[in-house]
């Protein structure tokens, strides 16, 4: 039972995320691209941090460590939408240009879903050594991905 109304809760974070990430788009204002842009990537830290905090030994694992991890997924989907053209050189973006041509850079936020889904997935099993690694694996594509294509 308190699983199946934490899912519904991450169902019902990400159609919210989705309705907003959709409306940006409409209007199609760049400014609001790389708002949502930045937005979603806050969203992304504050759902990984607390899992990455318990893969460090520094928190016990969040009680909606699963949800959280489906939040990152569900974020991941989102955020390629938000590399709009007309964002490649606003004030205050930190993303390389080379990004915005990149099917490399387009393939990270696949493999940051497909790990994401992975650590919900461990979570929902309680698998604690699981957990850990699938943090490992959602952290190297966070660290793969800035080293290419966020500016320092
Ligand atoms: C496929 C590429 C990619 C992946 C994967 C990725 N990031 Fe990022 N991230 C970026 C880029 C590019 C920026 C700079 C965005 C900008 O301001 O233009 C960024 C910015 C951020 C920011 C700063 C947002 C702000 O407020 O300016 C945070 C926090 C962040 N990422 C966290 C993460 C975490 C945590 C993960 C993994 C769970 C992750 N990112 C995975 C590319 C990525």
């Amino acid at each position: 039972m308190r699983f199946i109304s934490k899912a519904a809760a991450a169902a019902v974070f990400a159609v919210a995320v989705a309705g907003i990430a959709g409306q940006a788009a409409a209007q199609q204002k760049p400014e609001e691209a790389l708002e949502m842009r930045q937005g979603l990537f806050q969203a992304v830290k504050m759902n990984f941090g607390p899992i990455g905090a318990f893969a460090q030994g520094k928190a016990p694992l969040p009680a909606d460590a699963a949800a959280k991890a489906e939040n990152v997924a569900a974020l991941a989907r989102i955020l390629p939408m938000s590399f709009a053209k007309g964002t490649e050189a606003l004030p205050g973006a930190n993303t390389k240009p080379e990004a915005f041509t990149s099917a490399e850079f387009q393939k990270g936020f696949g493999a940051l879903e497909a790990a994401a889904t992975q650590l919900a997935a461990a979570a929902k099993a309680g698998d604690e050594a699981a957990i850990k690694a699938g943090v490992g694996a959602v952290g190297k594509t966070c660290k793969g991905c800035h080293d290419n294509f966020r500016k320092e």
